[in-house]
């Protein structure tokens, strides 16, 4: 099959979170199973020097039909493995430092970066005589690709192309003023409660759950929950009226990329035969950071991005009384929300030796954490599918979570009386909760050793590949053609 996947981030190109991770690790399952799998990508400011030496130009300018034409250049990136991926330069719209906002606020034009990226999405079939077969759009900020498809460009070259909309996050579904049809060149009659419309404005991500021929959400339980209004976003009815087309298909890691036994990234490989490495690891890592004196005591790690849906607000506000009561110590890196970095700064300053935080975005980092922790915590509000908790479960870092969208779906609870599980899960976001489901973690470290070991060689075990979910992918896609193609 022919795939075109549009996406606004894609590793290590451009990423602020797992999305990144997503859409590169399926392209290459893809690729590999033997599809023809082409990427298209806003050609990022941030883009780091070392990426640009590779991209080619490609000959021509690139006229984009939006409500006026556009012009833009496209650059192409061949990976090994054959997966070609295309840089939309545009410089107005995408030559900036930061993907979405400026640090504080979302970038004012969003909507009509988007609309550009997913009209190009569109218009790239002529410009390279090459026709998709399924365009896969993810999140929002793709969303009108299937609007396009189904509107505009329902007859003539792409008439036989079938779209699927994948769900990473319901949190964010690009609202604009009514006058961006205009500007997307989109049809005005779009501007209904049953396509484009919501709260008097257009929302994107609604008219893609109208139009895609196949809805995917990155985990099962993710794909229930946004059907209901606690985690529905004011989208559940559109998704349930939908439902027969929403499949939930778990996202799967890339085992080259986080695995113990080869990762160059961290202080020693391991595996779940040989834990010695880990021990390694975390020696390392504490010694590294003035830490070491804390050698005994286990160390819980945090990785994510500082925002509500990652619940670490309660997190900061239960520290001093874990600190107070219990002996065990924490790493934790991230950026996002100005407030809650300088929350965790000072959090930081005030108890040395007990918390190592670094805020900023550093990938080897994160490596580092996930090898050298013995518990990794997420105690997220909500979680589409999650994927540092499948890195940790790979890493033999039993994962705290609480029971939401894919860390239900993936951590198996621990049992005390069986010695059964993977990890922690609890349901109640607030201090006491957390205060206690990280008491429980610290009291089976120091006094069911046993345990400790049963739940790590389980969860290293675990197969969080993509194999079993891209034939789900493969499926979908299927299902999407045969809707499309019917009568
Ligand atoms: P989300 O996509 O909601 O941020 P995921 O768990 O799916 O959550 O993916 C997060 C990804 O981003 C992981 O690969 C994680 O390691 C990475 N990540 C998040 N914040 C940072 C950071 N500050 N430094 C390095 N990696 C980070
Ligand atoms: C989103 C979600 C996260 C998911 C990722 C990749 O960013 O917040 O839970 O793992 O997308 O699908």
């Amino acid at each position: 099959m022919r795939i075109l996947m549009v996406t606004a981030e894609f590793a290590p190109y451009a990423k602020t979170g797992g999305l990144a991770d997503m859409v590169r690790s399926l392209s290459l399952e893809l690729c590999r199973a033997g599809n023809d799998v082409r990427v298209l990508l806003p050609f990022h400011g941030f883009l780091p020097e070392r990426y640009r030496r590779d991209l080619r130009p490609l000959p021509g300018i690139f006229s984009i039909h939006l409500g006026e034409d556009h012009w833009a250049r496209l650059h192409e990136c061949v990976e090994p493995g054959g997966l070609r991926i295309y840089f939309l330069e545009y410089e107005k719209f995408f030559g900036r430092d930061r993907p979405y906002d400026d640090g504080y606020r979302a970038y004012e034009d969003n909507p009509r970066r988007f609309a550009l990226l997913s009209r190009a999405a569109i218009d790239l079939a002529d410009f390279l005589d090459w026709t998709p077969d399924i365009f896969h759009a993810h999140d929002w900020m793709a969303a009108p690709v299937p609007v396009y498809l189904e509107t505009v460009a329902r007859s003539g070259r792409l008439g036989r192309s079938a779209s699927v909309l994948t769900i990473h996050n319901l949190a964010h579904q690009g609202y604009a003023p009514p006058s961006i049809l205009d500007y997307a060149g989109l049809p005005g009659s779009l501007f209904r409660p049953d396509a484009m419309e919501a709260c008097g404005g257009i929302n994107f991500l609604k008219g893609g759950i109208y139009f895609a021929n196949k809805l995917t959400a990155v985990s099962p339980t993710y794909a229930r929950e946004i059907q209901g209004v606690e985690q529905g976003f004011g989208l559940q009815d559109a998704l349930r009226f939908r439902s027969g087309d929403l499949l939930g298909i778990l996202n799967g890691i890339d085992d080259n990329l986080w695995n113990p036994a080869t990762d160059p990234l961290i202080g020693a490989n391991y595996s779940s035969g040989d834990l010695r490495g880990k021990e390694v690891c975390k020696k390392n890592f504490l010694r590294a950071r003035g830490m070491a004196r804390s050698g005994k005591m286990p160390l819980f790690g945090v990785i994510g991005r500082l925002y509500g849906q990652k619940g670490l607000d309660v997190l900061a506000s239960a520290l001093p009384r874990i600190f107070g009561s219990m002996a065990g110590v924490f790493a934790l890196l991230g950026a996002g929300d100005p407030a809650l970095e300088d929350r965790f700064r000072s959090i930081g300053a005030s108890y040395p030796g007990r918390i190592f935080v670094h805020i900023g975005y550093d990938e080897a980092l994160a490596h580092e954490i996930e090898a050298a922790s013995d518990f990794f915590l997420m105690p997220s509000r909500f979680e589409p599918c999650g994927l540092n908790q499948l890195y940790s479960l790979r890493y033999g870092t039993l994962p705290i979570v609480r029971g939401t969208g894919g860390l239900r779906d993936t951590v198996i609870p621990y049992d005390e009386a069986t010695g059964d599980g993977t990890g922690f899960v609890f349901d109640h976001l607030d201090e006491n909760s957390l205060h206690d489901v990280i008491g429980w973690a610290t009291s089976t470290y120091y006094d069911r050793p046993k345990h400790m070991k049963v739940l790590i060689r389980r969860a290293m075990a675990m197969d969080f590949s993509w194999k079993k979910s891209v034939e789900r992918y493969g499926d979908c896609y299927r299902w999407a053609l045969e809707m499309k193609r019917r009568p």
